[in-house]
């Protein structure tokens, strides 16, 4: 059996003129140092005789021909959308016509395109039992990655954010075999129900066991979890997150947190499997691979074959994290497909876009993009040429050199605390980010306490749920805030206009990106 697919997937490599290498290296699992996108997963598994029937991805075609949209976005300002589709046929995404589109406003993911051709689309989610709808769309921009070098965005599910499709083509049912995999950003998870993508209820009701096979990342442990304190890639087989046999707990599912996050379920009669491994590097790991849960009902499955992506097959709405591409096939992969597949994609060339909390690191290049939608998800903090002051304006990377040098900062060890950081202006070094009256100003260090403490900011999770906050280290009840298009320290609720509690939550939520200059 293993050896007829790997022999037709081999005859499948070289015909679409991969090297005899390469296919070699792939169909034992070697990770790929560069290789030309002349296939995609998807050409992969249907070499492998498991064709994909579902197909999204918001940062490069799947197929190594594919030349379609892979996403739409709409705009805040006018509810217009727009399709992003590649910078080129099997290539990588157009996010320079997203950041277009979207300049000075706000945009939501509306539609991820199935490149698969069987129409699998996903839009915003319905109500489902266990929570109303329609369920948010993610925001285009808080998830910037560079996929071989060339900017993407992914989609960032906050809690409340959802997609799905209740009316399929080519979907796995019943218990049929079919196998899925799911690039996540595996920093960002909770504890809440449930981070899927896969197989879900049609009617976004729960109906029993065993109605649906979809991947679960997150650290919830109400229904079952794996070794260590997670997060874990799990099975969500319906009214239960499976991580092995057992309902519970099964030490062979590690936790996993790869910035980048490659999980892999397949299902088929009686047999089941979870692998995972780095999105970057390296082969995939089993984390379990045998027959169906120990429980009721899981066994014959009865799948019913809707898609979901970031909710719980019941619509359950509170879990978080950040997905890139994923695909669902017909027919239960071999190891061998997969493993070409996780060579595929660790060739891919995956890198962090946005620096998050681990790159507020001394030395590290950021911006501090502004969170709060609708005014602001394109507004960077940046210093006046005209004055000290320091404000938040629209930027993006066609805009003016100097805009964006404005808008770079250096993290620098905390002047007055080490364990928090300070700001210095890439552009004009030696002046930091500091507050003086509760207002922001760039300011030259004069090496004085008192600067050094105004100058301190201590990162902390974003206020608002998203991205990063960053208190004062002196008015510890004080965050950085912009207010009125300029930043300040604020209080949630204080004597100061710019203490107002409205928006402060968002306002004082910041995304660390890449530097925009
Ligand atoms: O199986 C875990 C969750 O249980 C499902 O996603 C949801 O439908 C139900 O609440």
């Amino acid at each position: 059996m293993v050896k007829l697919s790997i022999r037709r997937l081999g005859r499948a490599l070289l015909a679409t003129g991969a090297t005899a290498a390469l296919a070699v290296g792939m169909l034992t699992a070697t990770a790929a140092t560069s290789q030309a996108a002349t296939q995609g997963p998807c050409d992969i598994y249907a070499a492998g005789g498991t064709p994909c029937v579902a197909a999204h991805s918001t940062t490069r075609a799947l197929y190594g021909t594919y030349n379609g949209p892979l996403y739409q976005v709409r705009r805040a300002s006018d509810s217009a959308t727009r399709d992003i589709g590649l910078l080129s046929a099997g290539g990588y995404a157009n996010a320079a016509a997203q950041d277009d589109f979207c300049a000075g406003t706000n945009c939501v993911i509306t539609v991820l395109y199935d490149q698969s051709g069987k129409g699998n689309h996903l839009t915003q989610a319905p109500a489902g039992g266990a929570a109303g709808g329609p369920d948010n769309l993610a925001n285009a921009f808080e998830a910037p990655v560079t996929v071989a070098g060339h900017k993407a965005y992914g989609v960032y599910v906050a809690p409340g954010t959802g997609y799905r499709n209740n009316h399929t083509n080519g979907i796995a049912t019943g218990d049929q075999p079919e196998g899925m995999y799911a690039i996540f950003d595996g920093t960002h998870f909770n504890g809440g129900c449930c981070f899927d993508y896969g197989n879900a209820e049609t009617n976004s009701l729960d109906t029993g066991n065993g109605h649906m096979e979809a991947l679960y990342f997150g650290n919830n442990k109400s229904w079952g979890s794996g070794s260590g304190n997670g997060p874990w890639v799990m099975a969500d087989l319906e009214n239960g997150l499976f991580s092995g046999v057992n309902r519970g707990f099964n030490a062979g599912d590690p936790s996993v947190s790869n910035r980048f996050l490659t999980a892999m379920l397949k299902g088929g009669p009686n047999q089941w499997a979870l692998r995972g491994g780095d999105a970057r590097s390296g082969g995939l790991s089993t984390f379990y691979n045998g027959v169906r849960p120990n429980a009721t009902g899981y066994n014959p499955m009865h799948k019913e074959g809707a898609i979901i992506l970031g909710i719980g097959g019941d619509n359950s709405k509170g879990a978080q994290g950040t997905f890139y591409e994923g695909v669902m096939t017909s027919g239960y992969p071999s190891d061998a497909t997969e493993n070409a597949v996780q060579a595929n994609i660790t060739a891919a060339g995956y890198n962090s876009g946005s620096t998050g909390t681990g790159t507020l690191t001394p030395g590290s290049r950021i911006s501090l993009r502004a969170t709060t939608a609708p005014c602001c998800t394109s507004h960077y903090l940046r210093h006046n040429d005209a004055d000290t002051k320091v404000v938040i304006s629209a930027a993006n990377d066609s805009s003016p050199a100097i805009d964006k040098a404005d808008a770079t900062w250096i993290v620098r060890t905390g002047l007055a605390d080490t364990s928090c950081v300070s700001f210095e202006s890439a552009n004009s070094p030696g002046q930091f980010l500091r507050h003086y009256n509760y207002q922001l100003y760039l300011n030259t260090d004069n090496g004085a306490s008192a600067f050094a403490q105004d100058a301190t900011f201590c990162p902390t999770a974003g206020n608002s749920g998203t991205g990063t906050s960053f208190r004062s280290v002196n008015f510890s009840t004080k965050y950085l805030r912009h207010y009125n298009y300029t930043a300040y320290i604020a209080s949630n609720g204080g004597s100061n206009p710019w203490d107002s509690t409205n928006s402060w939550a968002a306002d004082t939520s910041w995304l660390v990106t890449v530097p925009l200059g």
